[in-house]
Parts: C-alpha cells; sequence; structure tokens
C-alpha cells in the first residue's frame, strides 16, 4: 500500500483529501496542530486501520516513521479572519513548516505537494490569472503574512526541486467551498450562509463589485488528485471560473436560502483583491480537468449540509479562540 502525509488534515481540506486518499486504498497519515482544524472533521477515520493521526506542528521538526510515498503540505490558517489575528504562526507554517516538509519529502525519497494560493497573484492587474503572471502582492500590508508565505513557499519548494531535485508539486488553489467549513472565517460562502441561518443582514464590503469565482470541493479534490499523478513541476490554477461580483453573489444566496434579510454593506479592508478569477487553461490541457459542478448545485449541496446539523454542531462552527493556542 502507498503511504501518504497530509498536512492541515483536520481543516477544510485537509479533511477532504483525507477521504478521498482513503477511498482511493493508501495508507493515510494525518497531521495537524488543530489550530484552526477540528477533530470532527476527521472522527469517522479513527476506526480505520490505514487512518492514522498525529496532534503535531509542522513548524517544529517533523517525524515519521518507516516509508512515505507522498506528502500533501496543506497545513496552514487558509481564511482572512485566521491569519489576521495569528499573523507570525502564518509566517512560520508556510516558511519553517514547508521547509521541515520538504526536508522529510527528501529524507523518504517521496513526491510532496505544497498548498498555494491564488493570494501569490495580490490584486490581481493581470485578469484571468494565469500561472505566468508573477502578482500584485504588498508584502508589508496586514494580509502579506498570508501572501508572502505562500510565495515563499513555492520559491523555496522550486529550489529543492532544482538543486536537490525534489519530486515536486504545487498547486495554486481559487477560493474553495464544502462541507466542514466554518461559518465565521471570513471567507465569503459559509459567511453569507451563517448570516442567512441566523436570520441577519448579509455583509458585503465595498459596494460589491469585487469578483470572485467559487470552486467546490470536489472538483478541487479531483484537480489536487490530477495534479499529485501528472508529471508537471510549475505551478498549476485549480480553481472554478465562473466569475460573480459579491453583490449579484448575495442575492444568489438570498434566493437560495429564502433568507428576509437583506444586503448590507460595510468598508472595503485593505488590499482586498477587486478580482480574482483562474486561467485553468493549464490544468484542461495537463491534467485533463475542469469543474463539473454548477455553483447553483453545490451551494445547495452546502445550505442543505449546514442545515442538517444541530444547534450545538451550528454553534461550534461559530466559535474559534486562539488566545489558548
Ligand atoms: N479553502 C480555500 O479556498 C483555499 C484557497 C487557497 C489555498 N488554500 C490552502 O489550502 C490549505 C488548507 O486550507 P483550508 O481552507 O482547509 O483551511 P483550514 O483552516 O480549514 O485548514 C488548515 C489546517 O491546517 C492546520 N494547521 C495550521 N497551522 C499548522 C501547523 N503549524 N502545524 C500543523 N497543522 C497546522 C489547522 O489546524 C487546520 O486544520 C491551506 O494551506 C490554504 O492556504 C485554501
Amino acid at each position: 500500500m502507498k503511504k501518504i502525509l497530509i498536512t492541515g488534515a483536520a481543516g477544510f481540506l485537509g479533511s477532504h483529501l483525507c477521504d478521498r486518499f482513503i477511498a482511493e486504498g493508501f495508507d493515510v497519515v494525518g497531521m495537524d496542530n488543530l489550530i484552526t482544524g477540528d477533530l470532527n472533521n476527521i472522527s469517522h477515520l479513527f476506526p480505520l486501520s490505514n487512518f492514522e493521526f498525529h496532534h503535531h506542528d509542522v513548524t517544529k521538526f517533523v517525524h515519521v516513521s518507516g516509508k512515505l510515498d507522498y506528502i500533501l503540505h496543506f497545513a496552514s490558517p487558509a481564511s482572512p479572519i485566521d491569519y489576521l489575528k495569528i499573523p507570525i504562526k502564518t509566517l512560520k507554517v508556510g516558511s519553517l513548516g514547508t521547509l521541515n516538509l520538504l526536508g522529510l519529502a527528501k529524507e523518504k525519497g517521496a513526491r510532496i505537494l505544497v498548498a498555494s494560493t491564488s493570494e501569490v497573484y495580490g490584486d490581481p492587474l493581470v485578469h484571468p490569472q494565469n500561472e505566468e503572471y508573477f502578482g500584485n502582492v504588498n508584502p508589508i500590508g496586514p494580509r502579506g503574512v498570508y501572501d508572502e508565505a505562500k510565495r515563499f513557499m513555492e520559491s523555496i519548494t522550486m529550489a529543492y526541486h532544482r538543486h536537490h531535485g525534489l519530486d515536486t508539486r504545487i498547486v495554486r488553489i481559487f477560493n474553495t467551498y464544502g462541507s466542514r467549513m466554518r461559518l465565521n472565517d471570513g471567507r465569503v460562502v459559509p459567511a453569507f450562509m451563517g448570516q442567512a441561518l441566523r436570520g441577519e443582514d448579509l455583509t458585503v464590503f465595498g459596494d460589491g463589485s469585487q469578483s470572485r469565482s467559487f470552486c467546490y470541493i470536489d472538483d478541487q479534490v479531483e484537480g489536487i488528485y490530477r495534479l499529485l499523478f501528472s508529471d508537471y513541476t510549475d505551478p498549476v490554477n485549480i480553481g472554478n471560473p465562473h466569475e460573480t461580483t459579491i453583490k449579484e453573489f448575495a442575492e444568489e444566496i438570498i434566493a437560495l436560502t429564502g433568507t428576509k434579510q437583506k444586503v448590507i454593506y460595510k468598508p472595503l479592508p485593505q488590499d482586498d483583491p477587486t478580482q480574482r478569477q483562474p486561467d485553468i487553461t493549464k490544468a484542461k490541457e495537463i491534467l485533463g480537468w475542469e469543474p463539473k459542478v454548477h455553483r447553483a448545485e453545490g451551494l445547495k449541496i452546502v445550505y442543505d449540509y449546514f442545515k442538517s446539523l444541530s444547534p450545538e454542531e451550528l454553534q461550534k462552527k461559530e466559535h474559534r479562540d486562539f488566545s489558548t493556542k
């Protein structure tokens, strides 16, 4: 059996990746320090003999016994609310954490795929964003802690690839949504759904003319899976190119949820990108991948998921206290 280490395993994307690799018959080692993740996302895997969980901070030395064939490095705070609350930890997991995992990959002769982000393009001057675009990032702005950590992650990954011949892959993930997200972590889809479920007005930052594109989790996991098993070592965008403005999107959520509330407007946060749309030509050509799930279909699945949670479960999806971590 092939063995894979997945960091950030208790998080949104990591937990869905654990499910996929278990379903494909891998031995899966999940690793997480639970700073933004939740063990409930993977507790269904605990009884399985081909799953083990390591409660560990990847910015410290990482050890996994025995052979290791693949590493997926997904540990990192990912939402603006999270990384603005824990900026230094965000920089450390992208830098020291990545360094530790590259070292482990080298020691084990494993292939490593690292989770980068569309945020490496910053507030883009090229639209849609293709992989050749270098980005427009403010290194000293509040969001720089995330964007620059990921840019460093890409840089050191390519250095290990070129200098040590390490077998590496880089995925640039665009906004992805699905079950297991937290309701108040600042990401648009769960934020709007949480507000609709609580009967609150939907908050749009700025005038709502900024654009986003949202990829359903199953499509994202499929893209990552195909990239891992491809021969391609430069970064690849994985995301849904179907773009919408935030204002239109808020109205879609109002129609889907049937909420009687309205849209309210608040000032735009600093360095919030005005547009975001992946050019997925490479993913199509190299991986034969493109998203399959329409936004209306994916949003309904996720809204039904949140509605199916008990009040206690929903409450848990609201609260996050980093002060004790
Ligand atoms: N969800 C998206 O739309 C999106 C978009 C672009 C990139 N990404 C990337 O995908 C990855 C996962 O994002 P997510 O949306 O699942 O976020 P998430 O917060 O749900 O999951 C991240 C996980 O990493 C863990 N973690 C953080 N620091 C750690 C450390 N030092 N050691 C061990 N574990 C640590 C957290 O506890 C959490 O379980 C991140 O690297 C993120 O940058 C996600």
